[in-house]
């Protein structure tokens, strides 16, 4: 591997009454830059493929369609397609689920294909789709879709749920588990990212980034029925500052976020972190799937404390050899720590001011490239800000080659962990 040590040196030139002060300052020297990322593909704004002409200047008529309003969230990646979630933080937002063949030549403003299709999308009927900020897609092409953006019920008028779809099947809803407002509210609740666990008839994890009611649900498929878990840990640090953006100031006090989950095996870690917050934590997930022992108290005693981030987090993931992979939102970089170091050992592995501009969540194809979104989401869920369209790209999904499959397949030879 590569070190370049990168100094920027800025000059300041400062005018004081008559007098010249000049400021030579080192403003970074670190060790950045360890790999290098491709963008693959960059929209200045999404547009998908409509069915005819007629229904696209109806939508556009009716500000149904907004495009400047939709932002592109989770990204997973199942055979040779990529899957892409549009959560409703705005209005305008048409279509809440979509995909792009992988091999599309063109890297600029594809369009997307509404998934399974338009009917699926049709958010008049509650057990279409409504929306969606992240999903899971299993080896056997179950996708795990999280229905739970909720936080402003203008653009959502339906309860949460849990949609599992057959992408072998033309994404055939298989499953549904609608989610009670005690786990997921109508009104201000926010599904986030989503871990699988193909265990004991299948789990699911996913963070509820609500402000009024956050925690980690946790969703058994065979017994089709989730419970909620809520601690301190998973709000935000009092102390922790707050960030710059970009030129705009972040300030929302954003409670657990980022969730990742180790490879299987003797047993099975779920990491979590709160986004303002440096924390990161780790449960056992025989303790989650436990629903009496998560009603009880003791649980609390089970969580760990792993490390401290180089700065917030958002997405995070880990491969099938036990790296973390986490994003950095104020440092526009990215970390990664392996599961079998001390976590003193993470570092971050690269930076980027132009380009990695609110840096997401990831997902992982099947020939070792880890990829991860940029997309400005600050902008979007801050409704008080005024976007614009314009031709400047807003959205990158960037790709590293890392050599090894995400954490649902395993690929360690260890077989021991903490
Ligand atoms: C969106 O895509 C359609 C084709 O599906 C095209 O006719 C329309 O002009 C596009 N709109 C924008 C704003 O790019
Ligand atoms: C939006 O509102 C929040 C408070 O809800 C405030 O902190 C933030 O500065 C506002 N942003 C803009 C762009 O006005």
């Amino acid at each position: 591997m590569t070190f370049h040590k990168v100094i920027i040196m800025c000059v300041f030139v400062v005018q004081f009454v008559g007098v010249n002060l000049v400021f030579v300052e080192d403003v970074f020297s670190s060790n950045v830059n360890l790999v290098n990322f491709q963008t693959v593909f960059e929209w200045s704004y999404i547009n998908f493929t409509w069915n005819s002409y007629t229904q696209y200047r109806k939508a556009v008529q009716r500000r149904l369609y907004i495009p400047q309003n939709i932002m592109p969230g989770g990204i997973k990646f199942y055979r040779e397609r990529l899957y892409i979630a549009l959560p409703k933080f705005r209005n305008g937002v048409p279509v809440t689920l979509a995909s792009l063949p992988k091999s599309t030549p063109r890297i600029t403003n594809n369009l997307l294909i509404p998934y399974p299709h338009w009917n699926g999308n049709d958010d008049s009927i509650c057990s279409n789709l409504q929306s969606i900020l992240n999903m899971e897609i299993d080896p056997n092409g179950i996708m795990y879709a999280v229905d739970g953006v909720r936080m402003n019920n203008n653009n959502v008028q339906c309860p949460c749920k849990i949609v599992l779809l057959d992408l072998n099947n033309h994404g055939k809803q298989i499953q549904t588990l609608i989610l009670s407002s005690d786990l997921c509210l109508p009104d201000g609740g926010f599904l986030n990212d989503i871990v699988v666990d193909q265990s004991d008839g299948d789990f699911a994890y996913i963070t509820d980034t609500s402000n009024i009611d956050p925690g980690i649900l946790v969703f058994s498929r065979y017994q089709n029925r989730a419970w909620k878990i809520r601690d301190k840990t998973m709000f935000s640090q009092p102390n922790v500052r707050n960030f710059e953006i970009d030129g705009d100031r972040f300030s929302q006090l954003t409670p657990v976020d980022g969730i990742a989950l180790s490879p299987k095996l003797k047993q099975r870690m779920l990491f979590f972190c709160a986004l303002m917050a440096y924390n990161l934590y780790g449960i056992n997930t025989d303790v989650l799937k436990n629903e009496r022992l998560c009603r009880s108290d003791s649980w609390r005693n089970m969580i760990h404390y792993i490390g401290r981030k180089q700065s917030q987090t958002d997405g995070m993931m880990m491969d099938s050899k036990g790296n973390l992979y986490y994003s950095l939102v104020p440092l526009y970089g990215l970390g990664r720590w392996n599961i079998f170091e001390n976590f003193d050992a993470s570092e971050v592995i690269y930076e980027n001011r132009q380009t990695f501009i609110w840096t997401d969540g990831f997902g992982m194809d099947q020939h070792g490239f880890i990829y991860l979104i940029t997309n400005w989401a600050y902008r979007y869920f801050e409704t008080n800000y005024t976007l614009e369209f314009t031709e400047d790209i807003r959205f990158r999904i960037h790709r590293l080659y890392v050599g090894s499959r995400s954490y649902l397949f395993n690929d360690l030879r260890h077989e021991e962990i903490f």
